[in-house]
């Protein structure tokens, strides 16, 4: 099976129990958002893309703060949203899709680190923006889970990218008007906990194999030696995000 084939499948899972346990995904959509309403005041904010919609955390938001009239969405595993019937469905693989065009606003949170490529995303979804128009993103940065890429971890998303690497992405024509990254830890009751969340969230999908009984309990084992504090283990997400503006 193919590593986006694995990513769709383990997204389709999670996807059940994402809104329950993406709590860090929940204030980063709300987070970008709020940052672009800050810097985009009084900006016309109607034609809009979002990519990797998901369970459309961040959707419903655009719903409701911006003056809609045409949204279009992508996702390479979700089904349309029973709260956006209207909305304009492109599914599959955004690296393979032919993008709306003339946008006032590219948006898109906690998917650009699955992208192999995220030079030429970034790229194309910059082209896809009219004059004047508007890009938010989010993704995750090379720290994200220090936690999992302490104890030898292979199954991290392809493209960890630092907030100063990304923004290196603009294409020349872009105004840069934030860039950040704040480093956000969940605690759980135990490693097997902190694993159920990851599964519940559908980010474990690049694990290439099935894991063991023996691989499960020595992972538990060495994560609760590493990191365990007061009957604790941490887990630790590193968003990061940029606002920028076409010339
Ligand atoms: C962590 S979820 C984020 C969902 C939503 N944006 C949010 O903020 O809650 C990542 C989403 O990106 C989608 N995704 C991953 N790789 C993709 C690709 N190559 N093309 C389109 N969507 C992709 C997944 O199916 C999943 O719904």
């Amino acid at each position: 099976m193919s590593a986006a084939a694995r990513v769709q499948r383990s997204f389709r899972r999670g996807f059940a129990t994402y809104d329950d346990s993406a709590l860090v995904q929940k204030l980063i959509a709300r987070g970008l958002i709020r940052r672009l309403q800050r810097h985009a005041v009084g900006a016309r904010l109607a034609h809009v893309f979002e990519a990797g919609y998901g369970t459309g955390q961040l959707t419903r938001l655009l719903l409701q703060r911006l003056p809609i009239e045409a949204l279009h969405l992508n996702d390479l595993a979700a089904e349309p949203l029973a709260f956006a019937p209207e909305a304009d469905y492109r599914p599959g693989d955004i690296e393979f899709l032919s993008l709306p065009e003339d946008l006032d606003l590219a948006i898109s949170a906690s998917m650009i680190q699955w992208i192999a490529d995220p030079q030429t995303l970034i790229r194309r979804l910059c082209d896809a923006v009219r004059p004047g128009g508007w890009l938010a993103l989010s993704g995750f940065g090379p720290d994200h889970f220090p936690e999992l890429q302490a104890l030898g971890s292979q199954a991290a998303a392809p493209s960890l990218l630092s907030a100063d690497a990304m923004a290196g992405l603009l294409p020349t024509g872009w105004t840069l008007q934030e860039k950040g990254s704040r480093a956000r830890s969940l605690c759980f009751a135990s490693p097997c906990e902190a694993l159920r969340h990851l599964r519940d969230t559908g980010v474990n999908g690049r694990a290439s194999r099935p894991w063991t009984r023996r691989d499960l309990d020595a992972f538990c084992h060495d994560y609760d030696a590493q990191f365990g504090k007061a009957g604790r283990v941490p887990l630790t997400y590193q968003p990061v995000w940029l606002i920028a503006q076409k010339a």
